[in-house]
């Protein structure tokens, strides 16, 4: 049975920081109510599955989880299990059929009524997929938070863009812009507690507007928050990309020298398919204003391989755009066809086997210019924000939002910048020492 005080919770996250700072709400709310939050989901009275949609491999993991959850709820009857998030949202009641032992379902716009739904799941399954409910309602005090170090805060909820490709507006809806007086007390109340940086999300986060106020505004307006050390966003679309929004980059002191910005292709046909609002000139010519302001800035960027009809020249001018500009960090997806988008309509044509000898390619030229890179940097100084103990250290970020270890270093530095010298590096990491002053 389900009973206020005693009954312990676990959630299972799968996607991106969106669904991460979800779960975070959903944890709060219930701690609020008096659950507690379990070490496992073995040990959970109540589990909850907060689901990602994007490609189809991520929305195969509800089903795969579902399935070992099935085996746990045979040995133990009064375990409740929920899911929510953009799959629930997107396949709705299709899980119920699949996966009969679902005691509760909810979308994207529902999360906050967890509990009290949670609490309707004695007399069967109940299911909330209501798309106008307001996801704002959780109050600022009552998130849990993850990472006592980097809090998410929401900027914008949903998607405005129409990229042939992406499932997020049907999962997510239209853009919410939220007013900035809250955004801006929930970062004031962060900082009081502790939190040295907050990251901004929205799906297009720099797409913020609201009135007259644009996103580097807000930049503004949060990075005038004293105390606040660092000041992270994502993800930026280029479109959104203007000379005000790379001034601010520059201008503002705690704003980090880091943007992640999808490209997606460097061919222009594929781009046009994709209704991305750009071509490769103006994605690079965005790149050598963003550098011009900002010569230390890292970038980072998604990118599709096999995409319907990509040729091989094609995927070369991708591999030739990512080598012009030489990311910092890369993701590369496998084109995955969803549900409701246009791109549906066009053949997935690319053979399984040739994306992955694409995404390959891709992959292994970037792993070398990391290494490069960061080698590079060995012997260099840097500054670490100390957000994780690790087993015999700590480990951190740059501002640049490189990973840097700290082997040996206590786990007292938790949550402080520490001034460091750069030992060691692989592709995706860098190992440092301390140097003093500590402050
Ligand atoms: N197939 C493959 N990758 C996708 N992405 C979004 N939709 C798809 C899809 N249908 C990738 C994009 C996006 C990232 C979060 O996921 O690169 O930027």
């Amino acid at each position: 049975m389900i009973s206020k005080g005693k009954t312990r919770f676990f959630i299972r996250t799968f996607g991106c920081q969106m669904n991460v700072n979800d779960s975070e709400k959903v944890a709060g709310l219930l701690i609020a109510e008096g659950y507690e939050p379990a070490a496992d989901a073995a040990a959970a009275d109540f589990i909850f599955v907060n689901t990602c949609a994007v490609r189809e491999k991520a929305a195969d993991k509800l089903y795969h989880s579902l399935s070992r959850l099935k085996r746990l709820k045979a040995d133990r009857p009064g375990l409740r299990i929920g899911v929510g998030g953009c799959v629930a949202q997107l396949e709705g009641e299709e899980i119920l059929r699949k996966a009969r032992h679902v005691d509760l379902l909810v979308g994207t716009h529902t999360l906050h009524r967890v509990p009290e739904l949670l609490r309707g799941t004695t007399r069967g399954p109940v299911v909330d997929l209501d798309r106008k409910a307001d996801a704002f309602t959780v109050p600022d005090a009552t998130i849990a938070h993850a990472s006592p170090v980097r809090a998410y805060v929401t900027a914008i909820e949903g998607c405005n863009h129409v990229c042939s490709f992406c499932v997020v507006p049907r999962t997510r809806g239209p853009e919410v812009n939220r007013p900035p007086d809250a955004i801006v007390r929930e970062v004031e109340g962060l900082v009081e507690r502790g939190y040295p940086e907050v990251m901004l999300l929205g799906q297009t986060v720099n797409a913020y507007q609201f009135e007259d106020l644009d996103f580097a505004d807000l930049l503004a307006r949060v990075d005038a928050v004293r105390g606040l050390r660092r000041l992270r966003f994502t993800t930026s679309h280029p479109e959104h990309v203007t000379e005000h929004f790379a001034d601010a980059l520059r201008d503002l002191d705690t704003v980090c020298p880091y943007l992640h910005l999808p490209v997606q292709s460097g061919s222009n046909r594929v781009l046009t398919s994709m209704r991305r609002g750009y071509d490769r000139r103006h994605y690079l010519d965005t790149i050598a204003l963003l550098r011009d302001r900002v010569p230390d800035l890292s970038l980072t960027s998604d990118i599709i391989v096999g995409y319907p009809g990509e040729t091989d020249e094609e995927f070369q001018e991708t591999l030739s755009l990512a080598q012009e500009v030489g990311f910092d960090g890369l993701f590369v997806f496998k084109y995955s066809p969803r549900p409701g988008t246009t791109a549906l309509r066009l053949a997935d044509d690319v053979p399984d086997g040739e994306k992955s000898r694409r995404l390959q390619v891709l992959n292994e030229y970037q792993q070398r210019l990391q290494r490069a890179r960061n080698e590079a940097r060995v012997g260099h100084w840097d500054e670490v924000l100390v957000d994780t103990i690790q087993p015999g250290g700590v480990s951190g970020r740059t501002p640049q939002f490189r990973i840097a270890h700290l082997p040996g270093a206590g786990p007292e530095l938790l949550g402080q910048i520490v001034p460091v010298e750069i030992t060691a590096a692989g592709p995706n990491a860098l190992v440092a020492r301390l140097t003093q002053p500590i402050h």
